[in-house]
């Protein structure tokens, strides 16, 4: 097929790839923006793009565009040297950057790729990952002993970026990032082979300033969130608070449904009064010590990720059946 057998076939998938590549980037620099302005709404849009299949869909998507690309980066290299030997770069007229870039793409490729990894540990593993698995409490990423749920996008921003690491990881990215994104434009346009005299310097420039645009908001960003992250900004902003604290009292809802409807099905499993009863203790004894257990958890986390704001009416609810649950298993030791 013209796509993998020749050359330029290659070369015109890699240009592909990389233009749907660069469409991703952009709107990721973006989203990432909405955290600079609006925390909340931040939120918001992690979760929508959690684990919904629309979601899924765009990223095992991404995932076979990076792959084609770096696998067709690698065959390019291998087929440039393999037929021009030392002498690897007959084309001398471009721009000194351009040149420097257009040597180092491989180079440059396995940089971001580096930091790729380093960054999908540090957001997706935790995020996307973890609502695909269906993660407990008890194997979520952790923020001073408290679980992050996996939509909180600004609790994960706190945790990665309080690693003082973390922004000089990401700022070499950006940079080999520049290169390769502004390589690869140049390199797009000659593969297209459009040798208009006035739109090919145009567009150059257009590439140009469109990944100085996007590395340098990326650069921002990962300031900005460095400096929030060491002011624990993230936990103490009043708006995220409220917002961490509703998330918070839906999962204690949900907690004390799913304990009264499991309970209630093990009861009505039987018939006879007396057996209900026993069927009700067993119940409790089986599965209330969990329940204490997350009551106790929940009762933490309200004052590490929003201690200035009460928590709502079904805290209240679980701290109580916790208590409940204690009377009825003997176990009289309550959460403080
Ligand atoms: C300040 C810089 C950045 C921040 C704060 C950031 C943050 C995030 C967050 C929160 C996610 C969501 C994870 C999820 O919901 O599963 C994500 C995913 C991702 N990011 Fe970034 N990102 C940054 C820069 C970049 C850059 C420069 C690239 C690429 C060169 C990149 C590539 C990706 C990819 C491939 C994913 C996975 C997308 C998916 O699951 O579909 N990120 N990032």
């Amino acid at each position: 097929m013209w796509l993998t057998s020749s050359s330029i076939g290659r070369k015109f998938v890699m240009a592909l790839t990389g233009i749907c590549l660069v469409l991703f980037v952009t709107f990721h620099v973006l989203m990432n923006a909405v955290a600079l302005i609006w925390p909340t709404a931040y939120n918001v849009v992690c979760e929508f793009l959690g684990a919904n299949w629309y979601a899924l869909v765009a990223s095992a998507g991404l995932a076979v565009l990076f792959i084609i690309h770096i696998v067709y980066a690698c065959w390019l290299t291998l087929q440039n040297r393999k037929a021009r030997g030392a002498d690897r770069y007959a084309v001398t007229s471009r721009p000194p950057q351009v040149e420097w870039a257009s040597k180092n793409m491989l180079v440059l490729g396995i940089v971001i790729l580096a930091f790729l990894v380093v960054h999908l540990i540090q957001f997706w593993a935790k995020m996307q990952w973890q609502e695909l698995r269906h993660a407990e409490l008890a194997v979520l990423p952790v923020l001073d002993g408290t679980p992050v749920p996996p939509a909180m996008g600004t609790l994960m921003l706190q945790l990665a970026f309080s690693e003082i690491w973390t922004p000089i990881v990401y700022i070499i990215g950006f940079i080999a990032l520049w290169f390769h994104m502004n390589h690869g434009f140049w390199s797009m346009l000659h593969t297209v082979g459009w040798n208009n005299n006035v739109w090919m310097p145009r567009l150059k420039k257009i590439g140009c300033w469109w990944t100085s645009i996007v590395v340098l908001l990326f650069i921002a960003q990962a300031v900005v969130f460095t400096v929030h992250a060491q002011n624990k900004y993230y936990t103490t902003d009043s708006a995220l608070q409220e917002q961490y604290a509703e998330y918070w009292d839906n999962y204690a809802e949900k907690m004390q449904n799913e304990f009264f409807s499991e309970m209630t099905k093990a009861v009505k499993a039987v018939n006879d009064p007396m057996a209900q009863r026993t069927a009700q203790q067993e119940f409790v004894e089986k599965s209330g010590r969990q329940f204490m257990e997350e009551a106790q958890l929940l009762d933490s986390i309200s004052k590490v990720q929003f201690p200035g704001v009460m928590p709502g009416k079904n805290f209240g609810n679980v701290q109580q059946t916790s208590m409940q649950i204690g009377y009825m298993i003997g176990n009289t030791q309550q959460p403080n």
